[in-house]
């Protein structure tokens, strides 16, 4: 089975983590969501995967190449402009064309069985099967509503609250056949979910719904990036089962007098200083340098960070980079990529600083 990936579009709810990285490219646990993503699938067997992207290809391109280390073959396709969700994998249409496919969004991690959603589609005889998942929140994705049999009845994309009909929403994972393809029109901005799904209904195509209470989020915002962490740290999901409450990573080198309460997972190269706290959840990405006496506390931080001595940092995201200067706090903000902070400052809670900027300077 073939499958699209769609790693595309703007990412504007995640910045300032997305500043320089594509939404797919963020890493949990230390590893890029795709990653995770390209994994799943090629457990499952599906092993021949096209990435559609509407930016520059490079970032994905160049960690990925054509599959071989991740054991899968990749075909990369790009937009001129960006085509939408169903537009996008119109324009992968050269490599689906003979038999049932997989489309995937490429921002939500998930544990669903797609072998089994494979087979209640074929079942069904469905030209179109959409995972659905339940959420408290119904008003951020698609919502769906089905009939007895399970087949769709509407599909109404980011409905107000007094739509809200049910709390399952479309999960992002279709399989589709390939003539819902003809639908769609070639190198125009088109949605599968407020254009081809209604359509499909207006026309009366099976369309069924399979629901699933297997793990799923989608990572869209810093709030949910940070909900996957906790909950793959406390085990909600099968495919990640934490053997050991802290994992080191190689190379790393932990000061005999600093503490770690809780879950951590700290990559390579780091070098965690005398007496530091370390109150988990927390991730450490790899090359990280923190300086004796700093407290870092239910935070994620990316690649080659420098956290300064006695620096409080709380609640927060930083990106690939950052420099977190002495006795500066950090609490409840997101840091874009190379963001400086300047000694002594305390950022306001609840800051998002673009990637870039030094934080706390005078203006002379
Ligand atoms: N190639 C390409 N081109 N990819 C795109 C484009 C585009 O123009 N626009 C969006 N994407 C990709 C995004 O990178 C993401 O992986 C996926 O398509 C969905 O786009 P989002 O922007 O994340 O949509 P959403 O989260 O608001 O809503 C979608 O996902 C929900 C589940 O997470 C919808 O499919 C909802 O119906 C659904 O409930
Ligand atoms: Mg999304």
């Amino acid at each position: 089975m073939k499958a699209v990936i769609l790693v595309g579009g703007e990412a504007t709810r995640l910045r300032p983590l997305t500043g320089n990285i594509p939404k797919a490219m963020v890493p949990v646990l230390n590893t890029p969501l795709l990653e995770h993503i390209i994994s799943y699938l090629s457990e499952q067997q599906i092993k021949d995967i096209t990435l559609a992207q509407s930016h520059p290809t490079q970032p994905i391109e160049s960690y990925f190449g054509n599959g071989s280390q991740f054991g899968v073959k990749l075909n990369y396709t790009l937009e001129d402009a960006p085509l939408g969700t169903a537009g996008a994998v119109k324009n992968a249409e050269r490599y689906l064309l003979d038999e049932t496919f997989l489309v995937l969004n490429g921002d939500i991690f998930t544990d669903l069985d797609i072998t089994a959603m494979i087979g209640f589609h074929q079942q069904r005889k469905a030209k179109a099967t959409i995972a659905l998942t339940p959420v408290d929140d119904p008003t951020s994705y698609g919502l769906i509503e089905t009939n007895a049999q399970g087949r769709v009845t509407r599909f109404l994309e980011k409905p107000s609250w007094n739509q809200v009909t049910t709390n399952m929403i479309n999960a992002g994972i279709y399989v589709l056949e390939p003539e819902v393809l003809t639908h769609i029109p070639p190198q125009v901005n088109f949605s599968f979910e407020r254009e081809l799904f209604p359509l499909l209904l207006d026309h009366s195509e099976p369309i069924y719904a399979y629901p699933t209470s297997a793990y799923w989020i989608d990572i869209g915002t810093p709030e949910k990036y940070f909900q996957l962490h906790r909950d793959l740290l406390s085990g909600k999901s099968s495919r990640y089962a934490p053997s050991k409450k802290v994992v080191i990573g190689k190379q790393s080198h932990i000061h005999p007098t600093a503490q770690i309460t809780g879950t951590a997972v700290i990559g390579g190269n780091c070098a965690i200083g005398r007496k530091v706290k370390l109150i988990g959840p927390v991730v450490i990405g790899s090359g990280c340098e923190i300086l004796s006496e700093a407290i870092v506390e239910e935070s994620i931080i990316w690649r080659n960070a420098r956290i300064g001595q006695h620096v409080n940092l709380i609640g927060s995201i930083v990106a690939d980079n950052c420099c977190l200067n002495a006795n500066s706090t950090i609490e409840d903000s997101v840091l874009g990529d190379n963001v400086t902070v300047v000694s002594g400052y305390k950022l306001e809670p609840g800051s998002r600083i673009q990637p870039g900027k030094t934080v706390g300077a005078k203006l002379i």
